[in-house]
């Protein structure tokens, strides 16, 4: 249920406006981001994050990396500038439609429909890097578990593993709000958020010492935290991870 919630919102969300699904600034809904522009802000965040990946992990290999939650490819585009190969991956099919469609690396770039809660269409050990931004915080609490877990399989020992997530979800205004008065409208407005009939953005979160404790687990050791602003004013965090 809560995977088809999740896979149903972002299938809802490619097809209304994926740009900025993809990347939700002021301006830009109703389909307005500039292709060009669109992609430029991948390459900008890619070149950052893989600045700092490899001040801390100057040996890491580049050969395969993977995109987890690729939406249309903005930031995979990007990450074959860095690695041979690139894996893109994500619940919704017309964000994978799309990715296809931008694809300018040819067979360096694929990019696979996952509507899956693991990733078992992937083998063990098979990437240098796994990289997910803006991702994670819109998947249920309990999806992202796993997810972590499949990321430490398939990346490979001396591999690395980059990710997005904030350590705290965002007050729901309405909960204490007056609006809407009945329970009548209230009961409605629940009921199509639950039946994704209103795809809603959902924001979610794990704590950090959870997170830590889940990877150290599993086989991954943490080498570095930073405090990042993707969601917004919540505390949210990267995190790159060695696989032992
Ligand atoms: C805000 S977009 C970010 C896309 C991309 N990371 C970027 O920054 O350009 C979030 C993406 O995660 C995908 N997604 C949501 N739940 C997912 C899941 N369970 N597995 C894989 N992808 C998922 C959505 O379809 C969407 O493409």
């Amino acid at each position: 249920m809560r995977l088809w919630h999740n896979k149903t919102v972002w299938e809802k969300l490619a097809r209304e406006d994926p740009y900025w699904a993809v990347l939700t600034l002021p301006d830009t809904t109703g389909n307005r981001w500039e292709i060009e522009q669109f992609f430029a802000t991948g390459r900008e965040n890619v070149d950052t994050d893989l600045t700092y990946i490899a001040g801390q992990r100057p040996d890491l290999r580049r050969e395969h990396a993977l995109d987890f939650g690729c939406g249309v490819g903005r930031l995979s585009q990007a990450l074959a500038d860095h690695f041979a190969q690139v894996t893109g991956i994500d619940i919704a099919a017309p964000m994978i439609e799309l990715a296809q469609k931008h694809n300018q690396h040819g067979e360096r770039v694929r990019y696979v429909h996952n509507p899956a809660s693991d990733l078992r269409c992937l083998p063990d050990a098979s990437f240098d890097l796994v990289y997910s931004v803006i991702t994670l915080q819109h998947i249920p609490t309990a999806l992202i578990r796993g997810y972590l877990r499949e990321f430490l399989r398939v990346c490979r020992p001396g591999g690395a593993i980059y990710f997005q997530l904030p350590a705290e979800a965002p007050v729901q205004p309405w909960r204490f709000s007056w609006y809407p008065p009945t329970l009548w409208m209230r009961f409605k407005r629940w009921f199509r958020k639950a039946a994704a009939i209103d795809p809603e953005m959902v924001m979610n979160a794990l704590p950090k010492a959870e997170v830590i404790a889940l990877l150290e687990k599993h086989g991954g050791t943490v080498i570095d935290t930073r405090p990042d602003h993707a969601a917004g004013d919540l505390e949210s965090w990267s995190y790159l991870v060695t696989k032992k």
